[in-house]
């Protein structure tokens, strides 16, 4: 007799599909099977494997020393603890910095399991999008802040509040999505920036830090669970284990609160 609950299989068109019905999705990070494991038992749609496995996991100060094999290790162990969430896999840092390695390396994470691809960045992986969408990866455009940049952003702050900015990353968002990103995956920007870009988008939209009007929300696994090592917490994150008696119940009242709209909240959220 199997233990695991039998889940339909969470696919590309299941999210556009909640996404026309209203129907908020749900995301978390996850780096190895049991949590994953237990991640889809409180009924996620989609696990990231995150790069930010170089911070939670590995103890790095940011994501850029994450390498491909790494990445792979991980989504694999995922894989194994997978029942029926949708699993994205990000590129690390400089995996796509050139169309042939971006081909390549995108190549090796759908063959280790994964149902999509996470890059970062605006009008430049724009080409990277449509080719990788033209030969059968979907491609989940990060931008807002993004933290392989955060050298050159000069740290990890909200994006977006000046309006050159602003019109920058809507301009981009749209010219991602008609170059054939499959999602968009925006973290930290103003509430009222995220209803713009809602606005002009089809494809599903996953929010961090991005407020509540986004298609799906994301967290890393163990800012939920409130095992966070970062000395001061972003304004997003909710720490799930206060109210609860159990990772089990933790998780669960993640997946109810972004399902009802009731997380984020207005504390969560950048204005
Ligand atoms: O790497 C990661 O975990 C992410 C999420 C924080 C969105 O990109």
């Amino acid at each position: 007799m199997s233990l695991h609950i039998d889940k339909k299989q969470i696919t590309l068109s299941t999210l556009n599909k909640m996404k026309a019905n209203g129907e908020k999705f749900t995301c978390l990070t996850s780096y190895e099977s049991t949590m994953t494991s237990k991640i889809c038992d409180a009924g996620i749609d989609v696990v990231l494997v995150g790069d930010s496995l170089g911070m939670v996991i590995q103890g790095h100060d940011s994501t850029l020393p994450v390498t491909m094999e790494q990445l792979i290790y991980h989504l694999e162990c995922v894989v194994r603890g997978n029942k029926g969430a949708h699993v994205m896999a990000d590129m690390p840092f400089m995996s796509y910095a050139t169309d042939d390695m971006g081909f390549e390396n995108a190549t090796r994470l759908m063959q280790a399991g994964a149902n999509s691809i996470k890059i970062e960045g605006g009008e430049w992986i724009s080409k990277m999008a449509s080719m990788l969408s033209d030969r059968g990866i979907p491609v989940c455009a990060h931008m807002g802040l993004t933290p392989q940049a955060f050298n050159r952003i000069g740290g990890n702050f909200v994006q977006g509040r000046d309006p050159e900015k602003r019109e920058k990353i809507i301009l981009e968002a749209v010219s991602l999505e008609k170059a054939g990103a499959a999602m968009l995956l925006l973290e930290c920007v103003p509430d009222s920036l995220t209803k713009e870009i809602m606005s002009e988008l089809s494809i599903p939209v996953i929010g961090i830090g991005a407020g509540p009007s986004t298609d799906g929300q994301i967290m890393v696994v163990h800012d939920v669970l409130g095992i966070s090592c970062l000395e001061k917490l972003p304004k997003f994150v909710k720490n799930y284990m206060n109210e609860s008696h159990s990772i089990q119940d933790a998780l669960s009242k993640y997946v109810n609160e972004v399902k009802s709209g009731v997380f984020p909240s207005t504390d969560h959220t950048f204005y």
